[in-house]
């Protein structure tokens, strides 16, 4: 637990720079390899909005942060807290800007598609789809690029297929989910691509009034006609699962880089499969998911975390990748231990804002797991590991392509 009794500390730590940076495969960002060094609490500056902010890393801390209503998500929204990304990814009064109890009143709209009936509601027609695309890679045979051809469609089909939007619109779906994840292309861009998919969404949302259904929009669509949403909540809240159901091709997309950069983790999968749910698992907690940090958190009044007093009004930040280095809970953290076990990760966050698609996630890297290790046992890069390309300017990192071969 954090530590309310030790003495505060007078003197602040410096404020930090931490720049954007494009990193490679699976690289620990070596900045926060340094603030974590420094200290539990830390400050840093990022490449937009103004002053700084302080940096909570140790895995007991980011949970307390996290879980504690003395830290608002609501107030983000009107600071210009220094950030990674030049524009703000949820749209006001979205989820990610919510404290409870609003926060759990959008949440709950939702929620029927993501227990677990909702998500296994969705295992078959998800392997269906799966199984058409390994089919055609396996048909033009190799090489390819299996971000193309998998990692990408596969997510994004049964995002779709969650949300109830039309296979049709999948490609507009995607270009503008990676112009709003993207710190490289100027606040404007995001900004329009983001009004863009807030205008489809409205727009199903009216079509699909009174039509009731299992999927995210009709389960909106009930949720606004009964007035327990606004429209307009609705509408970011669908934005916001939308853009999210992605962040699977990048991190699946990290987890097949590891297992083809270290073919005796992927020989483990292929020879113990009764491995593979733990051995996602500790990928999850390895993999650096995003880059820098995402949405912070304002405290409403002074609080001391690990000596450090933050005053009522300043931005906080957790890092949950730094959480999931933590060695006091996770013994050997550089290591990806399969047979890491307990595995108290927190790749899906933590408290009231933990993702809201983990299981989902969790079905859909399970079943490309399974299809990567079983119906490709020959799998490997087809260039070197140096040259595979990973995303540049990205929020979320992940390759832009696994180009690979079989035999
Ligand atoms: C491996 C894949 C994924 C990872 C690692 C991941 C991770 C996270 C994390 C760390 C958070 C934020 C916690 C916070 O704000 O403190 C989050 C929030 C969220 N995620 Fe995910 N996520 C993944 C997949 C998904 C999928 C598939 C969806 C939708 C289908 C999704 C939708 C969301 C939404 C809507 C939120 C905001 C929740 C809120 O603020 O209440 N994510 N995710």
């Amino acid at each position: 637990m954090p530590d309310e009794t030790t003495t505060t500390t007078n003197a602040p730590p410096p404020v930090r720079d931490w720049p954007a940076l494009d990193l490679h495969g699976v690289d620990f960002d070596p900045v926060l390899a340094g603030l974590m060094e420094e200290g539990p609490v830390t400050r840093v500056r990022l490449p937009n909005g103004s002053g700084w902010a302080w940096l909570v890393t140790r895995y007991d801390d980011v949970r307390m942060v996290t879980n504690d209503p003395r830290f608002s998500r609501k107030l983000v929204a009107e600071h210009d807290v220094t950030r990674l990304a030049p524009h703000f990814v949820p749209v006001d009064g979205a989820v990610g800007f919510e404290d409870p109890p609003e926060h759990t009143r959008l949440r709950r709209a939702v929620a029927p598609a993501f227990t677990t009936r909702g998500v296994e509601r969705l295992r078959d027609r998800a392997r269906e789809m799966l199984d058409e695309l390994v089919a055609g890679v396996l048909r033009d045979g190799p090489p390819a690029d299996l971000t193309e051809r998998l990692l990408a469609p596969f997510p994004l089909a049964v995002v779709c297929e969650l949300m109830g939007v039309p296979a049709a619109d999948r490609p507009r779906m995607h270009e503008w989910t990676n112009l709003i994840l993207s710190c490289a292309q100027g606040a404007e861009r995001s900004q329009r691509a983001k009004d863009e998919m807030c205008g489809y969404f409205a727009d199903l949302l009216r079509e699909r009034r009174g039509s009731g259904g299992e999927d995210v929009i009709g389960l909106l669509a009930s949720a606004v006609a009964a007035g327990e949403v606004t429209e307009s909540e609705s509408v970011g809240l669908a934005l916001l699962i939308q853009i999210g159901g992605e962040a699977v091709s990048n991190n699946t997309g990290n987890m097949l880089f590891i297992l083809l950069t270290r073919p005796e983790l992927r020989d483990r999968l292929g020879a113990e499969p009764e491995l593979r749910p733990r051995a996602m698992e500790e990928l999850l907690r390895y993999i650096p998911h995003r880059s820098a940090v995402g949405l912070s958190r304002i405290a409403l009044e002074d609080v001391t975390i690990a000596g450090t007093r933050i005053r009522a009004g300043e931005a906080v930040y957790v890092s949950y990748l730094a959480a999931n280095r933590d060695p006091d809970v996770f013994a050997d953290p550089e290591r990806v231990d399969f047979d890491r076990s307990p595995n108290p990760h927190v790749a899906f966050g933590y408290g009231p804002h933990f993702c809201v698609g983990a299981m989902l996630a969790r079905l859909e890297s399970e079943l490309l797991l399974d299809a990567l290790v079983d119906r490709f046992p020959e799998l490997r890069l087809a260039v070197p590991a140096t040259e595979v390309r990973f995303r540049r300017g990205a929020l979320i990192r992940g390759p832009e392509s696994v180009p690979a071969t079989w035999s």
